[in-house]
């Protein structure tokens, strides 16, 4: 237990331009992908991709279009490779870009393992979801939304994870609808 509290200390704490790349143990990869429930044809995107493995793992078994976007070349070269080594380049497109200059407007289901001040900095563009569109976060849920799944457990060795998923238009712990015509809190 206090080994995660650090852990998770470490990776919410990371000062602004220090980026982290802790992967998604594989087990919570397929529960995140589980718990999406996608639909083939479907778009969707894990917005800071890492090694690729839940685009991959998505376009695998739900045979959706995916896009995996990361601004760190060593993860987009590591992704790409991933990609051609799983044979799913013609479902997968790796994007080296910047998450908050990303149009997922089209998304049904976002995936997005990042540090706190990573994750509620997207706030503004994941509210402009279209409604019905699910997002799935790791370890660290959005600020001031309520999901409408969590789940805890231990995944890949790793104790105490937690998955979280959000449909949109999501509701804040007040009860109020977030979608783009409700005013920022
Ligand atoms: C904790 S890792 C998660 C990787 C993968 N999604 C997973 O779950 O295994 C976060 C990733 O987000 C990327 N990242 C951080 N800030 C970003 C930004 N502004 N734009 C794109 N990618 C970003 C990092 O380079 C890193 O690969």
């Amino acid at each position: 237990m206090l080994r995660l509290a650090l852990f998770l200390l470490v990776l919410a704490t990371a000062t602004a331009g220090e980026r982290l790349t802790v992967p998604t143990p594989q087990e919570a990869v397929e529960r995140m992908v589980e718990l999406a429930e996608l639909k083939p044809g479907e778009n969707v995107y894990d917005l800071g991709c890492g090694d690729g493995r839940i685009v991959i793992n998505a376009a695998r078994r739900c045979g959706v279009r995916a896009v995996g976007v990361d601004i760190d070349p060593q993860q987009v070269a590591k992704s790409r490779a991933n990609v051609q080594r799983a044979g799913v380049g013609d479902l997968v497109t790796i994007v080296e870009g910047d998450i908050y200059q990303t149009d997922f407007s089209d998304a049904d289901a976002v995936f997005a393992y990042l540090q706190p001040d990573l994750l509620n900095g997207l706030i503004p563009q994941l509210r402009r979801m279209k409604p019905g569109a699910r997002i799935v976060t790791f370890d660290f849920g959005i600020e001031g939304a309520k999901p409408s799944r969590v789940e805890r457990g231990a995944f890949g060795g790793r104790q105490h994870c937690t998955i979280y998923r959000y449909d949109v238009p999501w509701k804040d712990d007040a009860g109020t609808t977030w979608d783009i015509f409700t005013p920022s809190p």
